[in-house]
């Protein structure tokens, strides 16, 4: 499943890839993906101890992003959408790349007025709209310090939904709604979506 999601990120042209897993996964990671050097890209390994949401993981790599823009992608989250053009065209402010499914209430839900997002609300149980946010992001690196005033939320997770929406109230949130298949693999449902979907792209 890794593979996938860090092919995206080497189809954008991107070849310095930090990898923030919990520590019992670290060791697996690790022996299965190596220096990156066999894909020619440089991978940095971070070990997240707590399940303290993805907003926390992502605090780890301030050091490591020193100042530059960053790409964030969910483990479990497959794309057949090309992101190159999104991450070249960025300039500051965050992007969030958005996909309609019928199932809006597993996921972060964009709310629209015309062609800006207004608002996201994490799993709602009556969606606003049936756009999902998917686990892609585009930050400038003010996202560190966007992280440091976050308060954990009711599951006790730093959510990457609040440094989203704050963005979106400073009026800095550029999206784009996908056009290829998109899946996560968080349900025995969408994971064999998401075998099914993979099968079918590679046999084209
Ligand atoms: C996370 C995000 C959610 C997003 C989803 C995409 O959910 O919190 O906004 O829509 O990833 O896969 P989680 O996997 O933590 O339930």
């Amino acid at each position: 499943m890794i593979y996938y999601p860090l092919q995206t990120l080497i189809n954008a042209g991107i070849k310095d890839i930090m990898i923030v897993s919990g520590r019992g996964h670290a060791g697996h990671f690790l022996e299965l993906l190596g220096s990156g050097s066999e894909v020619g890209v440089h991978f940095t390994f971070e070990i997240q101890e707590e399940a303290g949401g993805i907003a926390q993981a992502l605090s780890f790599a301030k050091d490591f992003v020193y100042g530059d823009n960053v790409t964030v992608i969910l483990g479990d989250n497959i794309f057949q959408d090309n992101i190159k053009d999104d991450i070249l065209g960025f300039t500051s402010g965050a992007k969030i790349f958005l996909k309609e499914v019928i199932d809006a209430n597993r996921f972060g839900v964009a709310e629209l007025k015309g062609d800006t997002v207004i608002g996201i609300e994490e799993k709602p149980e009556n969606p606003k709209s049936n756009f999902a946010v998917t686990g892609l992001y585009i930050y400038d690196c003010k996202i560190f310090d966007v992280i440091k005033t976050l308060k954990p939320s009711r599951r006790g997770e730093l959510e990457i939904t609040d440094v989203n929406n704050y963005y979106i109230n400073e009026d800095v949130m550029g999206y784009r709604i996908l056009n290829g298949f998109w899946s996560d693999a968080g349900t025995f449902e969408s994971l064999f979506r998401a075998n099914e979907l993979v099968r079918d792209f590679s046999q084209k």
